[in-house]
């Protein structure tokens, strides 16, 4: 019989604002309860460069917290230039583990969106020239963020937050990418547990987006890093493995996306 690898056991957060105001009362505390619920690791999307100074400062505070550097797609306007700017002046002072979030969003606005398309294609660049994956924002873009990225055959990354269907998540499973999984996975009625039982687990890393998106008993209220274990049981439920076999899975493959060691 073979030897029992030694397991041990923990998540990463691949997507978490811990940086953001709703967590200045308690941020200490929210990491805490996240190594309490094994979820070592946690990887701090950037937004813009109103919020980098305070994602850098608690990437610096805490342990076991990485900052990526990119512009989200609902910051990009007509001075998005800028902002690139200051992103590769970021990226030539120190290392980074991800260009992102980045994307396309045509739900809240769509006065940028050729903007935002261009913001993209020269972000998926950046990371090519520094080595780095890409975590992609798509809201109600998902197929015109594949199409991108299609474009761009040296790119890997996550769709982050992935709420799409079953066509979608093969498609994006063929490009090399990973599936973002979080709360949504858990809501009645959004239909991404479907999608996960008929396409598995190969490709899914484990995310929040803390502060929004909290995963059911807490839908509406304030998401944090710890929660992460609900959406690892719902996975567990869907997929028969066990939390070990989910812990173990979604991590490795979070390692190698972000060449984690
Ligand atoms: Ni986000």
């Amino acid at each position: 019989m073979p030897v029992q690898p030694f397991i041990s056991m923990y998540f990463i957060d691949t997507h978490a604002h811990i940086y953001l105001p709703e967590f200045d009362d308690d941020r200490a505390a929210a990491l805490q309860r996240a190594q309490e619920a094994n979820v070592k690791i946690s990887i701090l999307p950037a937004i813009d460069s109103s919020t980098h100074d305070t994602m850098l400062n608690v990437e610096a505070t805490y342990e076991n917290c990485y900052a990526m550097i990119g512009l989200h797609p609902c910051s990009v306007n007509q001075d998005y230039e800028k902002e690139l700017n200051i992103i590769e002046k970021h990226l030539k002072q120190r290392k980074f583990i991800a260009i992102g979030e980045i994307g396309l969003d045509f739900y809240w606005d769509k006065t940028f969106t050729e903007l935002q398309y261009q913001a993209f294609h020269k972000q998926i660049e950046v990371a090519i020239q520094n080595d780095l994956p890409i975590v992609i924002h798509s809201r109600n873009a998902i197929d015109e963020c594949i199409d991108v990225v299609k474009e761009h055959p040296r790119v890997t990354g996550v769709f982050h937050c992935f709420s799409g269907n079953e066509e979608q998540a093969r498609k994006i499973i063929d490009l090399g990418f990973m599936l973002g999984i979080g709360g949504v996975v858990t809501f009645k009625n959004a239909g991404l547990d479907k999608v996960i039982e008929k396409i598995g687990l190969t490709n899914v890393i484990l995310e929040t987006d803390a502060p929004y998106l909290a995963p059911v008993p807490y839908r509406g209220k304030r998401n944090e890093p710890a929660y992460i274990k609900l959406v690892a049981e719902k996975l567990s439920a869907l997929s028969n493995l066990s939390m070990e076999e989910i812990a173990e899975l979604t991590t490795e493959n979070a390692k190698k996306l972000f060449k984690l060691r």
